[in-house]
């Protein structure tokens, strides 16, 4: 139901749906109507999240709130025996800027979004009282436009397990992650290191911002286990190549987002790679609708794929200067979906394309 009073839709990002169920711009409905969605989930294990996506009013609505994270599970997952209930702890971050009443405000800019402060499950200078054991944290960058740049207060490495698409193959100790908007992290850790009384604190690097703090408050126990992660079947051969250029603030190879105009479309079942670059006005977190990718490559900028970029993502972010790479094929729905700019602002500017898998 829309309750509001502008239009809307709700989009799934990360669920693997026939068009009519996605949520894209050409479904919004009007203020007081309803939608009926109905799927089957079949898709591995991960965090999803949800959020509008009326074109021009994604921005504002999911920074006043419009939006949160689901998670989806099965029995690969299941049978790893990770952390759970208490010790299992969605983390979504983003950031906002009040006004003088305490209320959301949101002004946008072109480059993007930029909150004074930042929020961990909409809570201004949040703790967690935690005790000694093993964690399970599943993050979700839910800012607009912001990047964080993820550490510990003590230096101490999260464990990586799994993304955007859920379970890595190989985890990974790392004390630094830098995560875009809309991208997901697994990750786990354990407090057995400190006393009861001690705290540390998850710290943005980029903004020089204190997010969570984690003081332990009990006894426990339980160090990071080495898990026998599942293997992902890896995309190979593409049959073509497809160009995206993420120009300025608002064009996808030098076009507006037009609902009406389908840009390109993808043979059903075909691995493609789909090469995406950018000249400037970056960063451009590249989001696609309908499928996950493989990350291959990143030529300039940054250089290297990071080992959060491995295995299934929906996201990726292309930094100025950058060429990145992705496999990818639409095996579940043909139909119409999407890619764009995750960065709410440019997405909302018009660097958005529409594409049919036929
Ligand atoms: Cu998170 Cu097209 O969306
Ligand atoms: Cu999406
Ligand atoms: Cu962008």
């Amino acid at each position: 139901m829309n309750g509001l009073t502008e239009e809307t839709i709700t989009h799934w990002h990360g669920m693997i749906v026939a068009e009519q169920n996605d949520g894209g711009p050409r479904y919004v409905i009007q203020p007081g109507g309803s939608y009926d969605y109905a799927f089957t989930i079949n898709q591995r294990a991960c965090l999803n999240w949800y959020h509008p996506h009326p074109h021009m009013l994604t921005g504002e609505q999911v920074n006043l709130g419009l939006a949160g994270a689901f998670i989806v599970r099965d029995s690969v997952e299941d049978a790893l025996a990770l952390p759970y209930g208490a010790h299992e702890v969605p983390l979504i971050i983003r950031d906002a800027t009040l006004d003088s009443a305490g209320n959301l405000q949101y002004k946008p800019r072109t480059g993007g979004f930029d909150g004074q402060i930042p929020l961990v499950n909409g809570t201004r200078s949040p703790y967690l009282a935690v005790d000694q054991g093993l964690y399970r944290f599943r993050v979700l960058n839910g800012a607009n436009a912001r990047i964080f740049g993820l550490a510990l207060s003590n230096g101490a490495p999260f464990t990586l397990i799994g993304n955007d698409g859920g379970l890595l193959e190989t985890q990974t100790n790392l004390t630094r992650i830098d995560i875009a908007p809309a991208e997901r992290l697994d990750l786990l850790l354990s407090f057995a290191g400190l006393s009861v009384g001690q705290s540390v604190t998850l710290r943005d690097q980029r903004a020089g911002w204190d997010l969570l703090e984690f003081r332990v408050v009990a006894p426990g126990t339980g160090s990071v286990p080495t898990l026998s992660l599942p293997t992902i079947s890896k995309l190979s051969n593409p049959v073509t190549t497809r160009t995206f250029s993420f120009d300025g603030m608002s064009k996808i190879n030098g076009k507006l987002y037009d609902m009406n105009r389908i840009d390109f479309q993808v043979p059903f079942g075909q691995t493609e790679r789909w090469r995406f670059t950018t000249n400037g006005n970056a960063p451009h977190p590249v989001h696609v609708h309908g499928a996950s990718f493989q990350v291959q490559s990143r030529t300039g900028g940054r250089g290297q794929v990071f080992p959060w970029e491995r295995g299934w993502k929906d996201t990726v972010l292309l930094a100025d200067f950058e060429t990145v790479e992705v496999l990818i094929r639409f095996d579940a729905f043909r139909g119409k979906y999407l890619i764009h700019c995750h960065k709410l602002e440019h997405e909302d500017m018009g660097m958005m394309s529409n594409f049919e898998v036929v």
